[in-house]
């Protein structure tokens, strides 16, 4: 299993909120599995909506200078992509929907050549017990994986924390984002192993599991 460059992108306010510490929890369990982590805090960027101009589809960047061009640069530099947001009216945050919306120029045939994520993780917390609270964010996110070709790699639905202290009372969140860092790239070698199984006995293949 291979080294992988991972880029999550934070969109909660909460600095220590629910979000942010199964963020951690991942973050910890994927740098320890030996991959290296980057974050960009969505809610702390300096960073415009979208203007819509479509010279991205021109030129195969975006025309705004401001903090995105360091998001940018990170889409360029990950191999994988985490969206960590709140739940906030049923969707995502303001701050994750603007670096979305950014995510424009990767749509565009010249701009995709500059985005290097090939599979992306969602991770999210709601108030709502209820899972069916991340209907319309999991729309999204997988209209983000559809059009910019990522692989869903897995989905983190934290139902029920409310207060920014309420993980404390469900760690079971935590260890499943914690799970879910150290299982980053594990179904890539599976899928690998999968393939080469079509040119190998069986015998041979289970050798390699
Ligand atoms: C503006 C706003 C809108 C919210 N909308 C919803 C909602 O539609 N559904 C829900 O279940 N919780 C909603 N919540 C609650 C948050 O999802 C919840 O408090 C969550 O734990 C916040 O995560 P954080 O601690 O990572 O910031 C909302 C909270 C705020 C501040």
């Amino acid at each position: 299993m291979g080294a992988k460059n991972i880029l999550i992108i934070t969109g909660s306010p909460r600095a220590e909120g629910n979000t942010n510490n199964l963020v951690k929890a991942f973050a910890a369990a994927a740098t320890g599995a030996g991959h290296t982590v980057k974050c960009f805090d969505a809610v702390a960027a300096d960073m415009h909506g979208c203007h819509g101009d479509q010279n991205c589809f021109k030129t195969g960047r975006c025309g705004l200078k401001d903090d995105g061009l360091k998001m940018y640069e990170l889409m360029g530099w990950a191999d994988v992509l985490v969206l960590a947001s709140p739940v906030y009216w049923k969707g995502f945050t303001s701050w994750i929907k603007r670096a979305i919306d950014r995510f424009y120029v990767f749509a565009s045939p010249k701009g995709h050549e500059n985005c290097s994520v090939k599979e992306s993780y969602l991770i999210a917390a709601a108030g709502n017990p209820d899972v069916a609270v991340f209907d319309a964010m999991k729309q999204e996110f997988d209209l983000v994986n559809k059009l910019l070709q990522f692989r869903n790699a897995g989905e983190l639905l934290a139902a029920g924390l409310k207060g920014p202290e309420d993980y404390k009372e469900h760690m079971e969140y935590i260890q499943a984002a914690a799970e879910m860092g150290s299982k980053v790239g594990a179904e890539d070698a599976m899928s690998k192993v999968a393939f080469q199984g079509a040119h190998m006995s069986l015998r041979d293949l289970w050798k390699t599991m």
